[in-house]
């Protein structure tokens, strides 16, 4: 059995869930699998249509949805309203795909022959998804998934099973039927196991996999061995970058919803604050205050952040604090660490030792050597670093191999367009926080952040669908391409005699 607590109050237990084994997930597997070709021959605008149920019903279940993510993984309620009204923004955009899904008409190269272009489902998809964004990132997969004639089964975080069985119930009841859509908890272990056996089965046809780089490397690499490419998003290090012509205020607003919001555990969150080293120290001087001042606690309350997911994310950052090096300094709160009574922070709202609360860290003077540069923290630490130039700027924000999110702040459009040149990550704002992507736009990302794939808006429908290309020659002879060719008469030595 998975129990699920509240990581603001961890002696509050949210939900008791069936651990689902290996065995046990293949024959989810099996069953989703087999219910795939009869879901698939529904027409496309009728999937659409269920698809609008969903995104109604998600609506009206928003706050209760929202209190629920809050309560099971501890985003403030602000950003759990808007992570749902994330999953409604999806099925919107999706209701109407069901009527486009469109295929092409192509010209062939002979008489009498036309040439088309289908999207055909992939089949039965395995969606693994972290506990960070418990619904609207599993939407991004399903939603679409199921849109185009696949089903789904979905192996969502062991930390959110509440959230996961309560949004699986409101696509049932929007019309999903329950073997098209199949939920399951399990661990790590069990769910690889079930992965390589599904592969092997031919059960699953597509994977996709929210998560670490380390956990996307094994399932990318086990999907590659029956020839098949995982959708995969993976973890991000986000520069954002100040220029000495920036609006500070802006720029800092940004990075403090970036770098500590949802306690800094999102895959978009800030890693590193780039500032020009002309107004590096009244700049830090600034981002220090305002995240020294910041509230901090219970996340119903008005807060820049709550509690850590789960203790093994505290446990997490407490590991990255060993990073700190002395060239380095530490500013952001009164200490570092887990927040308690013995070790409090100013101003906290609410009973620090009932919940996994940690202390907002910013972390100055990082080099390109330092481990800190390099490594995904996915908590509340931001670290800071100075540069003269832009070309400098974009090489520090690229040097780590991660590519997933990455901002500037600039007046000057120079510097956008060279910035936006220069990244490598799949994502760029402007005068935005490297957080907050809509959801109809492509997400992504490069390197170490996964491997091409994309999610979202039309784009993600390349995950979910394979390209069937179809010939019909009603010439009532055997044409052949590329040799059967309509001669052409020309003069290739003309020239204008004038
Ligand atoms: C994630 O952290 O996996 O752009 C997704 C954002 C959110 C999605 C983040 N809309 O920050």
């Amino acid at each position: 059995m998975f129990t699920s607590t509240n990581p603001s109050d961890i002696k509050e237990v949210i939900a008791t869930v069936p651990e689902a084994s290996a065995n046990e997930i293949l024959t989810v597997l099996r069953t989703a699998k087999t219910a795939q070709k009869s879901w698939a021959k529904l027409p496309a605008p009728t999937r659409g249509r269920i698809i609008a149920n969903v995104g109604r019903l998600v609506e009206s279940n928003k706050e209760a949805l929202a209190k629920l993510i809050t309560k099971e993984m501890g985003k403030v309620y602000s950003e759990a309203l808007g992570e749902v009204q994330e999953v409604v923004d999806t099925c919107d955009f999706f209701l109407g795909e069901g009527r486009r899904l469109y295929g092409q008409t192509v010209p062939s190269e002979m008489q009498n022959k036309n040439l088309f272009t289908f999207r055909m489902p992939v089949g039965n998809v395995f969606i693994i998804t972290a506990g960070n964004f418990p619904t609207a990132v599993p939407s991004w997969y399903i939603v679409p998934a199921l849109l185009a004639g696949n089903t789904v089964v979905w192996k969502p975080s062991e930390f959110t099973p509440a959230v996961a069985n309560a949004l699986t119930s409101i696509f049932h009841a929007g019309g999903v039927p329950k073997d098209v859509l199949m939920t399951v908890v399990a661990d790590g272990v069990q769910t690889f196991a079930a992965l390589e056996s599904g592969l092997k089965e031919g059960v699953i046809n597509k994977v996709g996999f929210t998560g670490s780089t380390a956990v996307g490397k094994k399932i990318g690499a086990k999907a590659g061995e029956y020839i098949q490419s995982a959708c995969l998003e993976l973890g991000g290090k986000n520069p954002m970058v100040v220029m000495e012509d920036a609006n500070i205020d802006l720029a800092l607003d940004g990075a403090l919803f970036a770098g500590f919001g949802t306690a800094g555990q999102r895959c978009t969150s800030l890693g590193t604050l780039w500032i020009h080293e002309s107004i590096y120290d009244a700049v830090l001087a600034k981002f220090a205050a305002l995240v020294e001042n910041a509230a901090v606690g219970d996340p119903f309350k008005d807060v820049l952040f709550g509690p850590m997911i789960s203790q093994k994310y505290l446990d997490n950052h407490l590991d990255h604090l060993k990073m700190i090096q002395p060239h380095h300094k530490v500013l952001g709160s009164s200490a570092t660490g887990r927040i308690t009574a013995a070790n409090p922070r100013k101003g906290f709202i609410g009973d620090p030792d009932k919940g996994v609360f940690a202390h907002p860290v910013i972390v100055a003077g990082i080099k390109k050597d330092d481990e800190l540069y390099s490594t995904e923290t996915f908590g509340p630490l931001v670290t800071v670093g100075k540069f003269s130039t832009l070309d400098e700027a974009i090489d520090l924000a690229n040097g780590h191999g991660y590519g997933l999110s990455s901002a500037i702040y600039t007046k000057d459009p120079q510097n956008v367009w060279r910035f936006r040149e220069g990244i490598s990550a799949g994502m760029v704002s402007i005068n935005n926080s490297t957080s907050g992507a809509e959801a109809h736009l492509p997400f992504g990302g490069n390197g170490l952040s996964g491997n091409g794939s994309r999610q979202s808006g039309i784009w993600v429908l390349d995950q979910f669908t394979r390209w069937q290309s179809m010939n019909w020659d009603w010439s009532n002879k055997l044409q052949k391409a590329q040799m059967d060719l309509i001669e052409i008469k020309h003069d290739p030595n003309f020239l204008l005699n004038i």
